[in-house]
């Protein structure tokens, strides 16, 4: 039996009828004030996600209703505090072969081959031999991270968190840092920012685990992409010093810690998660390209996916405020 997907989060209408495989991102179990228990789940397919909630045969679902798992829903939706939920009846479990994976996963609308020629060709541009031989070492020769950069979200929610989300954020700031370098001149080193803005997010294709529903891995949690970043970097020195012509002489100290600088200190501060604030022009850059480039994309997202009619969004909870909504996210258009 192969189940095929009609109903996509995105259309789901208040008291809407629902009858639907989706996959399962979080499931939790609660109990209320009378002691009863029922389940918190959050369903998602590639059109977005939807809170639910079980309130019969909760030790029945307990067991497939979790992570990763594909179920079928039926229920009905139903607004609760100005948000859509669905009250589940029945879940059924599903297997992977029941469904289309693709009805589930998010991606990007840019093409990842194509994206990826447009990085190798800013990799190809840089002019400092160490910066591009370190940069090659990794987005040109290295086919294990390769393939991970094309698939990784850039992050597990917020902003570019799709599949080849992160080639997106990638390649989209280090067209900003191209036109930043013009700008600038002689004030900064186009190498070092790009190096910054390749590298910056580099340790997300570990941090991350994105076979299906993406989640931190147990190293992600534990190191952070930041400083897997900066791991990978001394790593790939180690590896381009190792081989005989790679490189012409020594890698140079301060090109070592310069870029491991930008990487490390692209959170901008300390709260954010930066060890150190950016100290020196190239970093300062980097670290508002990256902010201002996931805040547009975050904000385009949620406008773009919000359901509601009328001027304004919903109340983004991040950001504390309605959006107003343009006209392209006033039409109505199905996922695709
Ligand atoms: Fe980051
Ligand atoms: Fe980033």
């Amino acid at each position: 039996m192969f189940v095929t997907k009609s109903q996509f989060v995105r259309d789901l209408k208040d008291k809407e009828p629902v009858s639907s495989p989706f996959l399962v991102k979080f499931s939790a179990v609660g109990s209320d004030k009378n002691g009863k228990s029922f389940m918190n789940v959050v369903l998602l397919d590639r059109s977005g996600e939807i809170e639910a909630r079980i309130w019969e045969d909760v030790p029945r679902y307990a067991s497939t209703v979790v992570r990763d798992n594909y179920v079928h829903v039926e229920g009905r939706v139903q607004t609760y505090q100005g948000r859509r939920q669905i009250i589940i009846n029945r879940v059924q479990p599903l297997r992977e072969d029941e469904v289309e994976p693709k009805d589930f996963i998010a991606e990007g609308t840019l093409d990842a081959e194509s994206l990826y020629g447009e990085l190798l060709g800013y990799v190809a541009s840089m002019q400092d031999p160490y910066y591009r031989a370190l940069c090659e070492s990794v987005l040109r020769d290295d086919a294990e991270i390769v393939d991970r950069v094309k698939r990784a979200p850039a992050a597990k929610s917020v902003h570019h968190a799709y599949r080849g989300g992160l080639l997106e954020h990638v390649v989209s700031i280090t067209k900003i840092l191209d036109s930043l370098s013009k700008h600038y001149g002689k004030l900064v080193d186009r190498d070092l920012l790009f190096l910054g803005g390749f590298f910056h997010d580099i340790g997300k294709v570990w941090e991350l685990s994105f076979d299906r529903t993406t989640d931190y891995t147990t190293e992600g949690k534990l190191i952070g992409h930041l400083v897997m970043g900066v791991e990978l970097i001394e790593r790939k020195i180690a590896e381009l010093e190792a081989k005989p012509g790679r490189l012409t002489g020594k890698f140079p100290t301060d090109k070592r810690l310069l870029a491991k600088h930008v990487v490390l200190a692209h959170h901008g501060e300390y709260e954010y998660g930066s060890p150190k604030r950016p100290k020196c022009l190239e970093a300062l850059i980097v670290h508002y390209v990256d902010d201002l480039d996931s805040k547009v994309n975050a904000i385009a997202k949620f406008i773009e996916a919000d359901p509601s009619p009328g001027e304004f969004t919903q109340m983004n909870k991040l950001y504390g405020r309605f959006f107003f909504k343009p006209d392209w996210a006033r039409k109505e258009t199905g996922p695709n």
